[in-house]
């Protein structure tokens, strides 16, 4: 595996591999959800790069940028395993040099659920997607379906914007229990990791149930996150899965998706139930 740290670099590098060009964003502490991503990216593509950028822009004022998990060492160990070609780890100032100013302004999907928690995050996910892929130019870039709504985002300006890379979105991975894996995850003391359960358990419920009511499928899921002493949920969703509005009916696919934080950790995850369903 070669790894770059500048722009310059890395398109110099990459105009020498091999296409098509696979490109697996990330910011780093890469866990199994992650090596998901590297695997599929690496069976589909005669090339393929991964970025390790801890994207401040992307974090709130009082949210964990500082303590976000990084272990370069560790992560370039797996993804020289995986048989990655290229990792692009840029600092801060080779993202965002002195007098940038330019961000992704962004629509409806980005205000809804994760949006309206964390104020400006999607602003500078957006923001630096759309620099990864203007400078990696891939074919194809790849991102995990435990984001769902970071996906859709991503699908809409990577349209929106003609990016031109297809994206690529892959299963969720779970911890045995059911947990999803998460960099976030480390954070969590044995007690925690066994409340934090309580999420998966709350969209299986959402599964199970039978009813078309979608507001009692988060009223029964809230009692369930409710009834575990270390969560406190963001929310409790049961939307639409193109438009992230909030269903009143069950007739369709629903994308159920909740945010909890469980002590100091906020964790996110989400299904899709109904999927048999689609009717368009
Ligand atoms: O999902 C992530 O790890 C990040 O949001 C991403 C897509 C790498 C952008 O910083």
């Amino acid at each position: 595996v070669k790894v770059v740290h500048t722009i310059e670099k890395f398109r110099g590098e990459l105009a020498e591999l091999q296409r098509p060009l696979g490109l697996v964003p990330t910011m780093g502490a890469i866990h199994e959800g992650h090596m998901a991503l590297v695997r599929r990216a690496r069976s589909e593509n005669a090339a393929l790069a991964v970025s390790i950028f801890v994207n401040p822009s992307q974090f709130g004022v009082h949210e964990d940028y500082e303590s976000y998990p990084r272990d370069m060492d560790s992560d370039l160990a797996r993804l020289r395993d995986a048989d990655v070609d290229m990792v692009f780890a840029p600092s801060i100032r080779e993202m965002y040099p002195d007098g940038f100013d330019t961000y992704v302004g962004l629509g409806e999907i980005a205000s809804r659920l994760e949006g309206e928690f964390r104020p400006g995050h999607f602003r500078g996910v957006a923001t630096v997607v759309t620099k990864l892929i203007a400078i990696a130019r891939p074919d194809r870039a790849y991102f995990g379906q435990k984001d769902a709504q970071q996906c859709l985002v991503v699908k809409r300006l990577n349209a929106d914007l003609n990016l031109g890379a297809a994206i690529v979105v892959v299963p969720t991975v779970r911890e045995a229990g059911g947990l999803a894996i998460s960099s976030r995850n480390v954070n969590l003391s044995p007690k925690e990791r066994k409340a934090a359960l309580v999420l998966y358990q709350s969209l299986c419920l959402a599964s199970d149930l039978a009813t078309s009511v979608a507001s009692e499928t988060r009223r029964q899921m809230r009692e369930l996150i409710e009834a575990e002493p270390l969560a406190q949920i963001d929310y409790v969703s049961v939307a639409d899965p193109a438009s992230l509005k909030e269903l009143d009916t069950l007739s369709g696919p629903a994308l159920v998706s909740v945010a909890v934080r469980i002590g100091q950790t906020r964790l996110i995850d989400n299904i899709t139930i109904n999927e048999s369903s689609a009717s368009a």
